[in-house]
C-alpha cells in the first residue's frame, strides 16, 4: 500500500514511514514524484485548515490518497502563539535558532511556562474528500536550550512526566510520545479500513 505524504522533507517522510512501519504502508514524499504539484501557501488560521489545503491539493494534482500533517507549539502565556507560525516565529527565512531565542525572550520573567505541541493529520482521497484527527503533547518551556536531536523547539520544550527537554530525550522516546505519534495513533485506529485497502498504483480508486 502506498500513501503520498504531502511535503518534501525527506526527514518528515522518514518520521511517519517509522511510525507507520507496522501497517505495511509504504510512504512516497513530493520529491520522490514525477506529477507536478503546484506551491501550497500554508496560509489559514488553523493546523486543520493549512493540513486539508495540502492534502486535498495534492490528492488531486496525484490523483491518489494523501496525508498531510500541520504541527506546531502552542504557549499558554503568549495566547497559544507562535501557533500556525511557528516555523517562521521569528521571521523569515525559516531559523529554529532564531525561533527558540524569539520564544525566550518572549518568556522571560514568566513563571507559567506552559505549552503544547499540536498536529492535525488530513487524510484526503483522490477526488479531494478530506478527514482529520488531532495529536497533542503537553509539556512546559525550559528556561535554557538543551540536547542535539530533533528539530525546532526540541531543545526548548520539556514534556509532561519528564525532566530532559524533547532534544535530550532522543527520537526514539520522541516517536512514543510525540504529537505526531498520537496523531497518527488515531489516525491509523480511524481511518484503518482505507489505510489498509489503498490502491497500490495508479489508477487511484475511492
Ligand atoms: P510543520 O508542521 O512541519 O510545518 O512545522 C511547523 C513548525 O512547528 C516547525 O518548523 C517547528 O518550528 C515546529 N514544530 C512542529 N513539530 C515539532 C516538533 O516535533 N519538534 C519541534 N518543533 C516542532
Amino acid at each position: 500500500m502506498e500513501l503520498i505524504i504531502a511535503t518534501r522533507n525527506a526527514g518528515k517522510r522518514a518520521e511517519f514511514e517509522t511510525l507507520l512501519a507496522d501497517s505495511g504502508i509504504r510512504c512516497t514524499d513530493l520529491s520522490m514524484l514525477s506529477t507536478g504539484i503546484p506551491a501550497i501557501d500554508e496560509d489559514a488560521t488553523s493546523f486543520a485548515g493549512n493540513a486539508i489545503k495540502k492534502a486535498v491539493i495534492t490528492a488531486i494534482a496525484t490523483r491518489r490518497w494523501c496525508l498531510a500533517d500541520d504541527s506546531g507549539l502552542e504557549v499558554e502565556a503568549l495566547d497559544g502563539a507562535p501557533g500556525v507560525h511557528s516555523a517562521r516565529y521569528a521571521g523569515e527565512p525559516c531559523d529554529d535558532q532564531a525561533n527558540n531565542r524569539k520564544l525566550r525572550q518572549a518568556l522571560k520573567g514568566c513563571n507559567q511556562r506552559t505549552a503544547r505541541f499540536l498536529c492535525v493529520l488530513a487524510l484526503s482521497s483522490p477526488s479531494g474528500k478530506a478527514q482529520i484527527v488531532e495529536g497533542v503533547c503537553d509539556g512546559h518551556i525550559a528556561a535554557e536550550p538543551r540536547g542535539k536531536h530533533g528539530f525546532g523547539y526540541d531543545p526548548l520544550f520539556i514534556p509532561e512526566n519528564y525532566t530532559q527537554t524533547m532534544a535530550e530525550l532522543g527520537d526514539s522516546v520522541k516517536n512514543s510520545i510525540s504529537h505526531r505519534a498520537a496523531a497518527l495513533r488515531l489516525a491509523i485506529e480511524r481511518w484503518k479500513v482505507v489505510l489498509t485497502t489503498l490502491p497500490p498504483n495508479w489508477p487511484a480508486r475511492e
